[in-house]
């Protein structure tokens, strides 16, 4: 089943997690059914075009990285996924959110979870964005909204050049996560101690506590793709 887009990324919601009715009332209320408010059962942000379709089943190779990140989403762990570009990063990240997607659509609740693919860039594009004196939007809004994600892949983080103080924010962002036990899948052109030496050395040890760090050492399948094609990549 393939994933859909939920429209309109709404502002932090914690008003989302607040139960609307109690289960006696809605069997008590002949209108009921009139009356139910609808909604998703999950609500899905961001997702990529391009990576439509992915799954664990078509990302070729991997067997065992695919079966520990798997069991780590099952587990309601996190999952760290590193390599050089073009290995399968962002396709494992949909995938696995493909999973998680599968394992909590059929759960009985009061409230939409919610899932979001953020690429690293949009995020800081989004704090940047906070820093004028006529921005609509607070920084500390834009940390809340990544933040009550009940999963979150952060995809290709460290391929940008942030300030300190981005820095800062990004590590106030996974710290909240990670004291709130909350499912995040990183993706990352760099080994997880490179990252941490770039970003904040606390990182590190907070991410592989979440979860299995996955390593994909394979081609660059783009360029692969592109020579199949016999053309230069779009
Ligand atoms: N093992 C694989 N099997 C099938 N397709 C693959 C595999 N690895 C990569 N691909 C395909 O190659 C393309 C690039 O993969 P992807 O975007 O996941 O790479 P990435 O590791 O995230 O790269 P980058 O670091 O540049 O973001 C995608 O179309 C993806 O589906
Ligand atoms: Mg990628």
């Amino acid at each position: 089943m393939e994933l859909e887009q939920t429209q309109d990324s709404p502002l932090p919601a914690e008003s989302n997690r607040i139960p609307r009715t109690s289960t006696t009332e809605l069997l008590s209320d002949p209108l009921n059914d009139i009356e139910r408010p609808q909604r998703k059962p999950i609500e899905l942000y961001g997702l990529p075009k391009r990576l439509k379709g992915k799954s664990l089943d078509n990302l070729v190779g991997y067997s065992e990285q695919k079966a520990t990140a798997a069991a780590a989403i099952q587990n309601g762990d996190s999952v760290f996924i590193t390599g050089s570009c073009g290995t399968g990063k962002s396709h494992l990240a949909y995938g696995l959110m493909n999973i998680w997607y599968q394992i909590h659509k059929d759960e009985c609740r009061e409230y939409s979870l919610r899932a979001r693919f953020l690429p690293a860039v949009e995020f800081f594009h989004e704090l940047k964005s906070t820093y004028g004196d006529n921005a609509e939007t607070t920084e500390d809004q834009v940390i809340v909204r990544y933040t009550v994600d009940d999963l979150l892949v952060i995809d290709d983080i460290g391929a940008e050049k942030v300030s300190d103080w981005s820095r800062q924010v990004f590590y106030l962002l996974i710290d909240r996560r990670y004291r709130d036990c909350r499912q995040t899948i990183i993706t990352s052109n760099m080994k997880l101690q490179h990252l941490s030496a770039a970003i904040d050395d606390r990182i590190g040890s907070r991410i592989s506590e979440m979860g299995p760090v996955i390593e994909l050492t394979g081609k660059d399948w783009r360029v692969e793709n592109s020579d199949r094609r016999g053309s230069t990549p779009r």
